[in-house]
């Protein structure tokens, strides 16, 4: 079924798409959430796999470290006194969604002493192509959280990671849910929607998310998940995420986020509109509500619990 009335959360610009997005298409349709995986992590072409830094003054947006040193050097004391804590023995300080390595960079130089000699730095991307060389010396770098080290206490850090993962487009209309797709046609991306799954509306219904007739909410299991990997990480440590996020409440208020939360970035304009329609946009979501991130912490018995002030 074809979008003949999009809600002003989705353009209705059609856009031609380039070649490599259109074999991604197996059928003439596919997810938002598919979609937004390939712009951002399409191994070759993906927003987040080039070699171009799209955090910074002269990127697409900035982030806490690329604005003040104040954020790195709030991290060091940190981490020093994480270090002070243990004691003796060796630990190590990661930053998952590491980026080019600038924040773990800057917390390494900015550590004094006896607590920086025994700190491990280790970066976790999924990409990598963005980390000069000279970086990687003092600190180790990985795509997967399997190859963080299990045998000492962790510090881990992770600043907007969250929001850089896929999201699910739902809408609610005319009464039913349904999910927001994007469609190939005549070599041209347009938006299309189709019925949302059983697990989409069990996942709003779980979490006792009501949308009203014509709202969209961008949603993602990815982000617990991940949210638990990292959790089961360290035996022992401490998980320090820092993100963009609002209590539920705040979050799914037709008032306020009536249109969701995505939004592509294009030298640091926001545009919302127009996700799907350029692919070489950096397309990010709000975050999940913290309080369904701190239960899924719990769970796992790895205090701390997140907090977004
Ligand atoms: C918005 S950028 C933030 C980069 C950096 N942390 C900063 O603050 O400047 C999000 C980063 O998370 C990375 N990322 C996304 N999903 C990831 C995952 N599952 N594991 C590791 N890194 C991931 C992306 O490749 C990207 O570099």
């Amino acid at each position: 079924m074809s979008f003949q009335d999009p809600p002003a959360s989705l353009s209705r610009r059609r856009l031609a798409a380039p070649d490599w997005l259109r074999k991604l298409f197996a059928s003439d349709e596919i997810p938002f959430a598919d979609f937004m995986e390939a712009a951002l992590y399409h191994p070759e072409f993906g927003y987040y796999s080039s070699s171009r830094n799209p955090v910074g003054e002269v990127g697409d947006f900035v982030t806490s470290p690329t604005i003040s040193p104040v954020f790195g050097f709030g991290l060091a004391r940190l981490s020093s006194e994480f270090g002070g804590r243990l004691g003796d023995g060796v630990y190590g300080i990661v930053d998952i969604g590491c980026g080019d390595g600038s924040l773990l960079e800057a917390v390494a130089a900015a550590m004094a002493g006896e607590h920086r000699s025994k700190a491990l730095f280790f970066g976790v991307d999924r990409s990598l192509s963005r980390v000069p060389e000279p970086k990687r010396g003092t600190i180790s770098f990985s795509t997967d959280l399997s190859a963080l080290p299990s045998d000492i206490p962790l510090l881990i850090f992770c600043n907007e990671l969250f929001d850089a993962l896929p999201v699910t487009r739902l809408l609610l209309r005319e009464g039913s849910l349904r999910e927001a797709m994007v469609r190939l046609r005549d070599g041209f991306l347009e938006w299309s929607e189709r019925p949302a799954t059983p697990a989409h509306a069990q996942y709003l219904n779980a979490r006792g998310i009501v949308l009203d007739e014509g709202q969209t909410a961008d949603v993602s299991p990815a982000w617990w998940q991940l949210y638990e990997q990292i959790c089961g990480v360290a035996a022992r440590g401490m998980i320090v995420t820092f993100d963009y996020g609002f209590e539920q409440k705040q979050l799914f208020d037709r008032r306020i986020r009536m249109h969701g939360t995505a939004a592509a970035y294009r030298a640091h304009g926001v545009h919302r509109a127009d996700q799907f329609a350029r692919p070489d946009l950096g397309v990010r979501a709000c975050r999940e509500s913290w309080p369904h991130i701190d239960g899924r912490a719990d769970r796992s018995r790895r205090p701390p619990r997140p907090r977004r002030d």
